[in-house]
């Protein structure tokens, strides 16, 4: 019953105006037409989502009731969906969208519409690559509306940055457009460059896996520093920044290695959420970390069998090179502690075992702080994407021991992204809630996903976007 859509054409207040209705059954819809056109007819256009000359086709959704609530903002990201997908069929370029509904519901849908005509199309010649932009408007929503602009390029920007292929973005590259992108957002950046500056502060697994890469492999530190502070906890965002993963030495087979391009895709949804932490205002100070390294097989690439000594004291043996990610975060989750943060999230396209344990639609969680696993869990929910938590399990530490090394960085095929995140939680200073979120299934979709079209999505860019409000109390 309530996923009864109405649409209609009805005459509207000005010429040539074509009014669709879409909602559900309701017999409250005709006064909220009503209500809507009247603000329509006193010039209150209301922002748009996207600025190109609005041709005057309208759209007219109300979707506003406990049941469609009751499945939380996806579903109004869905309804933008089927608004995007409406304008484009109809060879429209823009809409005016009548909706009634709660702000964080009018956002979602807002975000859904960005999402859903998100195209990777930089490089389509003729028609695919001169798609126009779309408008849509939705009147009397103007918070909602800036919010879900913000949200929906921030996530776009990390889905452009995973969808780059590795010609193009190179570990220099991708520093380069975060500087330009924090810059413009009001970001404080440091980049370290190269391997041997890297190796001199302290960072031998992003140098050691980067050595052989086309370009040096960089660490890029974006700061967020606000004018008014409210708490004393500190956050970190770590993302694994690896631009192509070719396995290295251990070469991955050449089936598919081409979705490794993605492999980038923690570190551009840090991105993201660093350029929309900085444009909300949050009142915490947040610190993102970029791990920026090409995984190259090559003369100067690491081996099997390499023992290094990481930051903080540990040594490591490289049984295999295709391993590389949690070499990369490792020294890095120990620097975001001493640099001071009381929290650390760490975002990683990690394992391919966490696709066999999860799938593609559900993103692993570990962390040994049940309270802001909990949170960050919550606020992937609110935020629309799923977070499943896998056990940090004690006993299979021993499966990463190595009889010439403190740690190996693999621990066999059996729960391979649980070893690998305990792991990583070696290198985490002992007094810091830390939470690893290993993406590597949503991250990149084979198909068209709820309102991603195919290619990467920049999952996580919204639930780390969340978490300075989330634990700012706000
Ligand atoms: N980037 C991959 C993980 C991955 C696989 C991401 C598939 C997205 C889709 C990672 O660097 C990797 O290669 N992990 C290995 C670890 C193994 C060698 C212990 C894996 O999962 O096979
Ligand atoms: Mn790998
Ligand atoms: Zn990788």
């Amino acid at each position: 019953m309530h996923d009864c859509l109405l649409t209609a054409t009805a005459a509207a207040s000005a010429p040539g105006l074509t009014v669709v209705i879409v909602g559900h059954c309701d017999a409250k819809l005709p006064r909220l037409v009503e209500l809507q056109a009247a603000a329509i007819a006193k010039g209150e256009t209301g922002a748009p989502l996207n600025v190109v000359t609005p041709d005057g086709r309208f759209l007219l959704l109300k979707p506003d009731d406990k049941a469609w609530h009751a499945q939380g903002g996806e579903r109004w990201r869905l309804v933008g969906k089927e608004i995007a997908e409406g304008v484009r069929q109809a060879k429209a370029t823009a809409a005016t969208v009548l909706v009634g509904g709660k702000l964080v519901d009018v956002q979602a849908l807002g975000e859904g519409v960005l999402l859903a005509d998100y195209r990777f199309n930089t490089f389509r010649s003729g028609k695919e690559g001169k798609r126009t932009q779309i408008t849509v408007r939705v009147p009397g929503h103007a918070p909602a509306v800036a919010a879900a602009n913000a949200m929906a390029q921030a996530q776009n920007l990390a889905r452009e940055l995973a969808d780059l292929p590795g010609n193009v973005l190179n570990p220099l590259t991708f520093a380069q457009r975060a500087v330009a992108e924090a810059k413009k957002a009001g970001l404080l950046v440091k980049v370290i460059s190269g391997t041997k500056a890297l190796r001199k502060a302290g960072f031998p697994g992003l140098a050691q896996v980067g050595q052989a890469g086309s370009t040096e492999p960089q660490l890029v530190e974006l700061r967020w520093k606000p004018k008014k502070i409210t708490t004393k906890d500190r956050l970190a965002l770590v993302g694994k920044g690896i631009t192509f993963d070719t396995g290295g030495i251990s070469i991955k087979p050449s089936d598919k290695m081409w979705e490794m391009k993605g492999d980038c895709g923690g570190a551009a949804a840090v991105l993201g959420a660093m350029v929309h932490i900085a444009q909300s205002g949050a009142t915490i100070p947040v610190t993102g970390y970029l791990a920026l390294a090409e995984n190259m097989p090559d003369r100067l690439a690491q081996r099997p069998g390499d023992i290094y000594v990481a930051r903080n004291g540990k040594t490591i043996h490289v049984d295999n090179t295709d391993a590389e990610g949690r070499l990369v975060l490792a020294d890095v989750l120990t620097y975001a502690g001493e640099q001071g943060a009381t929290h650390i999230v760490d975002a990683a396209t990690l394992t391919g075992a966490v696709l066999v344990a999860l799938g593609d639609k559900v993103a692993g969680l570990f962390s040994r702080h049940d309270d802001f696993a909990k949170l960050v869990a919550k606020e992937g929910q609110a935020a629309g994407e799923a977070f499943w938590q896998l056990p940090l399990h004690g006993e299979y530490r021993a499966m990463i021991d190595h009889p010439h090394a403190d740690i190996n960085n693999t621990g066999g095929r059996n729960g391979g992204s649980i070893t690998a995140a305990l792991f990583l939680a070696e290198f985490v200073p002992e007094n810091v809630k830390w939470v690893h979120l290993d993406i590597a299934g949503p991250a990149m979709q084979g198909a068209g996903w709820r309102y991603y079209a195919k290619g990467m999505t920049g999952f996580a860019t919204r639930t780390l976007a969340r978490l300075p409000k989330a634990l700012t109390g706000g």
